[in-house]
């Protein structure tokens, strides 16, 4: 089922201030994919999960899942899974078990009770709650509630998934699960899922389409690696020595730099963009290079013979490739920068310290 949103704008009055939390958005969501919302705190992910999921209604704009308006919202909620992560412990019953809590949203999505029973135990021992399943919610600690609701929004096995946090406060290993359950949603059952996360490796690994939004915008739109190499290069990092040269050679502050850098431009095409002397007596360098014209892995190998036939040795050859973290992070700062130039991004900046003198 597919997702579309249209000129989706929402505002909230705070003390008499409006905010913007969603400007314009427009997306398409096609079919089976698994894409990924990312957004500093505030950016408006949770108010447009919220949109989509029938909670929220927006203050202009339309979207539609398989083509049903979200005004619908009984139809809406028939066919998708959602978990609010920060707030989901409300929405369970607290003096319920697991189990009947299950049970009551299991069979309320139209599910048989046998069907939904059978669904929800092999979910409850997948992330070994099984024998938690008649403890009542209010006695769980926070990881064990937010399995409970990732439960929860898959035993009906829906066709669309609107996860937002989903994995908030699980531990390692059942995070670990998480991310394979969800693959297996989406390539085995072709459920569609948008999933927001600030945990950036669930993102990386498991969408194909990354969406970021900033001050209720969107701002990026493209594959997770497309948009890694978009911010920061990948780079190779290099440390190997060159064989003494001959008796009156040069000494190391003489290393013919732009030979190497010459050499490393004919045979790899790529470029060198730092060199520095590790260790002078031994004719140890340290360089980072670029690769353009190949792939990183054919860099490294056509940078590898160049030095072995050399006669050189190398003690290290690795690349370097950015995480999202990093990316994102990278990202953010030059946004910054540049709303920083804005007049009104000053404004904003000169308003707080007269703000201070008022109190
Ligand atoms: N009920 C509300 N009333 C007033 N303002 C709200 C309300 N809900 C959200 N906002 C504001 O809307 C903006 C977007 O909030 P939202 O919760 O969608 O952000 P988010 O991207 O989910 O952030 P986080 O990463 O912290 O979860 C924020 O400025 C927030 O303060
Ligand atoms: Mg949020």
């Amino acid at each position: 089922m597919s997702i579309e949103i249209e000129s989706i704008s929402k505002q909230f009055t705070k003390k008499g201030k409006e905010i913007n939390a969603l400007d314009n958005i427009s997306l398409k969501i096609k079919e089976g994919s698994f894409v990924g919302l990312l957004g500093p705190n505030g950016a408006g992910k949770t108010t447009l999960t919220k949109i989509l999921t029938t909670l929220l209604l927006p203050s202009s704009g339309e979207a539609y899942i398989d083509g049903i308006s979200i005004k619908e919202d009984k139809k809406i909620r028939q066919i998708i899974g959602a978990v609010f992560g920060e707030t989901g412990g409300r929405s369970l019953y607290y003096r319920l078990s697991i189990l009947d809590n299950l049970m009551f949203y299991g069979t309320l999505s139209g599910l048989s009770k046998t069907v939904a029973k059978k669904r929800i135990q092999s979910l409850l021992n997948y992330f070994d709650l099984e024998e938690k399943k008649n403890t009542l919610v209010m006695k769980l600690s926070t990881g064990m509630k937010a399995k409970v609701l990732l439960i929860r929004s898959l035993v009906p096995f829906p066709k669309v998934l609107l996860l937002d946090e989903p994995t908030l406060g699980f531990d390692a290993e059942s995070s670990e699960k998480a991310k394979d359950l969800l693959n297996e949603f989406n390539r085995e059952f072709g459920t569609t899922i948008l999933l927001t996360s600030h945990n950036f490796p669930e993102i990386d690994e498991l969408t194909s389409r990354l969406i970021l939004i900033d001050s209720g915008k969107i701002v990026q739109d493209c594959a997770p690696a497309v948009f890694k190499q978009k911010v920061i290069q990948e780079y190779i990092h290099l440390i190997f020595s060159l064989p003494p040269l001959p008796a009156d050679g040069f000494k190391m502050s003489q290393l013919p730099t732009e030979i190497f850098k010459k050499l490393v431009r004919d045979s790899a095409g790529a470029e060198v963009t730092s060199l520095k002397e590790k260790d002078g007596l031994n004719f140890v360098y340290e360089v980072t290079i670029q690769p353009i014209e190949y792939s990183l892995n054919e860099t490294i190998s056509r940078i590898t013979v160049l030095i072995l036939r050399a006669s050189g040795e190398i003690y290290k050859i690795a690349p370097y490739m950015p995480s999202l973290k990093e990316s994102f992070l990278a990202f953010l700062a030059m946004n910054k920068t540049n709303s920083a130039l804005e007049p009104e991004a000053k404004e904003e900046i000169f308003t707080f310290p007269m703000q201070e003198e008022d109190v």
